[in-house]
């Protein structure tokens, strides 16, 4: 009876979550856009203040009392995503390097050893990830975050892969965790089986149980934790553990590290909205990092690792997932025009202009796959499947608050940026070179509406 009870419920619950799904589809838009670094509107007070909290984690300036180093490029992760607010870009100077090794076998693992404590300390270079770090000391694990520091030395050798990267806002990116994985595939082609010369792949991570990857340049991480935490070690030497914690049915935010650092307190109950994700979601469990999953999550500073606790991770997740997603500008007949140039020159094809959701429709323009992009943009830098010259379809939305642009940060505008394109998206550029200067006007006039 208890059984049939709770099997009657599931089919109820079921049945109600099927109407709130199709209903918020059929009302088209999901209500997920504000201001710049504004929390997405109408969140649960409990969500709210997780935001609050983690927002100060993303904005707090590290000391090395706290943890900070021994390498690092930034005190703190507004350091690069402050423009035009907390969670946006960054000009140039911030730029970081990648340094990869170039395989027989067409692998790029990083070039420096992990550090461990058997090395030799003073002899052996030894870095936590790909990421050449600006500031600590000279790649040896021997001396703390010295004051005449220096980066490790990138080497001039045939084997060695060096690339460049710009910080991309993450303004709305939480929602792409709730695109589904079949609105993903549905726009994939890897064969190009439709003859259109563009394919379009998903990047399976094998470290995060093969999910598809939604986040970084070239979708290399499933997850806001996985990404996180590797951004964390890597920009800020900050070391942490994945919370592993599964996200489903069974999910409570009891369970999620005892609601944060806040403690009690505040509204516990969580918006039907969040509920009905959670359930959507089903199980997910989180990893570790992204850049390299398997590698160490403590370093040899003094500071006792991790270095940030579950709950602040947590706070950290939660800020990324609730930040809202750009506003669009106002909508004149150019921009109408300029959308319908935009479609008619195959731009649509990789940028595509709504993705659904549980919540509704949202509008990042872009596929979320990776493409080849032709040796212009090429980097060299293997990331799960994607190969060193694919990258994924970059969100457009928000587009005109965050230049330079291009995941190396090389064009100073948006024109530079398309006539970068090449590959797959070859054909679509050189559409765009002929355009007539009123249809290439009005496609401008669209783009910074976004
Ligand atoms: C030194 C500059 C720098 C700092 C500091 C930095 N980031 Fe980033 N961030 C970047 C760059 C560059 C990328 C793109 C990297 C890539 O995918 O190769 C990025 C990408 C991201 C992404 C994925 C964006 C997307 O479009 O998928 C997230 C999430 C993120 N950062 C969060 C953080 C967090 C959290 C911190 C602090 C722990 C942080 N970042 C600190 C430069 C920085
Ligand atoms: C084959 C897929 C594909 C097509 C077609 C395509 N793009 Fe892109 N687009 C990308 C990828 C991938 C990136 C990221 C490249 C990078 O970071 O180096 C990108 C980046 C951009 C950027 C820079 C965004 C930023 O924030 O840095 C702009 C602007 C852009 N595309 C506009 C266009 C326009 C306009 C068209 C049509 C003429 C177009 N794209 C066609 C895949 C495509």
């Amino acid at each position: 009876m208890r059984a049939t009870l709770s099997l009657l419920c599931l089919l109820l619950l079921s049945i109600g979550l099927a109407l709130f799904v199709s209903s918020s589809s059929a009302e088209n838009d999901a209500a997920v856009t504000g201001a710049f670094g504004d929390p997405i509107p109408g969140l649960a007070s409990a969500d709210l203040a997780a935001f609050e909290r983690g927002k100060a984690i993303f904005e707090k300036r590290f000391t090395p009392s706290e943890g900070l180093g021994p390498h690092f490029n930034s005190v703190s992760c507004k350091g690069c995503h402050a423009t035009p607010a907390t969670g946006g870009s960054a000009q140039r100077y911030r730029d970081f390097f990648i340094l990869a090794r170039q395989n027989a076998d067409g692998t790029t693992p990083k070039y420096y050893a992990s550090c461990t404590v058997e090395m030799d300390r003073d002899a052996q270079l030894c870095l936590p990830s790909i990421v050449v770090p600006n500031y600590g000391p000279i790649g040896t694990i021997a001396e703390p975050v010295a004051a005449d520091v220096s980066h490790p030395p990138i080497p001039a050798a045939p084997d060695a892969i060096v690339a460049r990267r710009n910080a991309p806002p993450v303004f709305g990116l939480g929602l792409f965790r709730l695109v589904s994985d079949d609105e993903i595939l549905s726009r994939a082609d890897p064969d190009d089986a439709d003859g259109d010369g563009i394919s379009g792949r998903v990047n399976r991570i094998p470290a995060e149980e093969n999910a598809i990857g939604r986040f970084g340049y070239k979708c290399q991480a499933a997850t806001i934790e996985a990404f996180n935490r590797g951004a964390l070690n890597n920009q800020r030497g900050i070391t942490s553990d994945s919370t592993a914690v599964k996200v489903g049915a069974a999910y409570e935010r009891g369970e999620r590290g005892g609601g944060g650092e806040g403690g009690e307190g505040g509204d516990r109950r969580e918006s039907p909205a969040r509920r009905l994700l959670d359930e959507l979601l089903g199980v997910r469990v989180a990893y570790a990092q992204v850049s390299e999953p398997k590698d160490r999550v403590k370093d040899l500073d003094d500071v006792p690792d991790p270095e940030l606790t579950v709950p602040e991770l947590q706070s950290l997740v939660a800020f990324q997932e609730h930040l809202a997603a750009p506003r669009r500008g106002a909508i004149t007949p150019s921009v109408r025009k300029g959308e319908e140039v935009f479609a008619r020159i195959g731009c649509t094809a990789c940028h595509a202009p709504s993705l659904s959701t549980p919540l509704g429709l949202i509008h990042p323009y872009t596929d979320l796959l990776i493409h080849d992009m032709g040796a212009g943009l090429a980097d060299g830098i293997k990331m799960a499947q994607a190969s060193g010259s694919e990258l994924r379809t970059q969100p457009l939305w928000g587009l005109c608050q965050h230049g330079p642009f291009l995941h190396d940060g090389r064009a100073d505008t948006v024109s530079d940026a398309v006539l970068a394109h090449g590959g797959e998206a070859q054909a679509s550029r050189d559409r765009y070179v002929e355009l007539q200067p009123a249809d290439r006007e009005a496609l401008h006039r669209f783009l910074e509406s976004l």
